[in-house]
């Protein structure tokens, strides 16, 4: 797996989000860090929200260390009160919220025969009510300041069948109609509500979520050996290699900077072309 990629390299200029704060959920560790990082590179406050405070501590560590803004806050995105007390809070504190990053989420490999309701309900509560609660809760700041802007974390999974995913994939499916109808919604307090549907980017967490069960019979392509994992990027993805956190974080950039201004209601792909030319199970 390359370290870097021609992705990794900057490609927005210094300054572009100056002024400008933002949350993430989830921002802690693997695509959420990725973004959180280049949206403070770019001049924007971060406050990074997560369940788990030693993430905190270590993004917003790293954030700071570099001379950028960036604050921590403990959330867990299935909390609706907190969720609101949040997004109060980062308000009163900053003034304004331009942009949230809707990227916390948890997954796993289950059969849905055997799924139980609880696991369901997790799955569901942290992707799809807890993308709504923090959305919802934002809009009245979003709309007395005179917009904002939305960026969700989808995914591709879900444009055919992938079993052992039905939680999953019932809850980015909710996200992406979520997202087409807040856009029309909220257009007139120019909100604009988008979302990125990202391919494989071996993060750790994607790599212990999407460890299948043993007897299952999927193929467990992130513990695969590095020769198998390259030869997959190879062939599996057409533009032939994983993606990273910087991918996805550059298209959150370009849709929070003025090029997304007329921009609504859309589903980025950013996939190295991987879901179309996957084949059938
Ligand atoms: C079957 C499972 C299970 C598994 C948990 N459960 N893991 N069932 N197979 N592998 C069940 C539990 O038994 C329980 O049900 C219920 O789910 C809740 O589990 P808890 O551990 O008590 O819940 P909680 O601590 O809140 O954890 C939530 C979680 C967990 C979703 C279950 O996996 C989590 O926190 N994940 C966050 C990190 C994560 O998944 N990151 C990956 C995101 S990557 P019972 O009935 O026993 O009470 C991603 C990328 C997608 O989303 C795209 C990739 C290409």
């Amino acid at each position: 797996m390359p370290d870097a990629t021609p992705a990794d390299a900057p490609v927005f200029r210094p300054g572009l989000l100056d002024g400008q704060v933002a949350l993430v959920t989830g921002g802690g560790t693997g695509i959420g860090l990725g973004i959180s990082e280049l949206l403070a590179e770019l001049g924007a406050h971060v406050v990074i929200a997560s369940r788990k405070a030693e993430h905190l501590d270590a993004a917003v560590g790293a954030i700071t260390a570099r001379g950028h803004r960036a604050s921590a806050v403990a959330l867990d995105v299935r909390d609706h009160e907190r969720v609101k007390a949040v997004v109060q809070e980062v308000a009163a504190t900053h003034g304004r919220i331009d942009l949230l990053v809707n990227n916390a989420a948890g997954n796993f490999y289950a059969p849905s025969a055997t799924l139980s309701p609880n696991a369901w309900k997790s799955v569901l509560e942290i992707d799809l009510y807890g993308t709504f609660y923090c959305t919802q809760a934002v809009y009245p700041i979003m709309a007395a300041q005179g917009g904002g802007r939305v960026v969700s974390t989808s995914m591709t999974l879900h444009y055919r069948g992938w079993p052992l995913m039905a939680h999953a994939t019932a809850a980015k499916a909710g996200i992406d109609a979520l997202t087409r109808t807040l856009a029309v919604e909220w257009a007139p307090q120019r909100i604009r509500v988008n979302a990125i549907a990202p391919g494989p980017i071996p993060t750790e967490g994607v790599r212990k979520a999407f460890a299948p069960p043993a007897d299952s019979g999927v193929p467990d392509l992130f513990a695969a050996a590095e020769e198998k994992m390259a030869e997959y990027a190879r062939t599996g993805i057409p533009l032939g290699r994983w993606g990273t956190p910087r991918d996805i974080a550059n298209m959150v950039a370009f849709l929070a900077s003025p090029a997304g201004d007329w921009i609504t209601g859309a589903i980025f792909v950013v996939d190295g072309g991987e879901w179309l030319a996957k084949p059938p199970m």
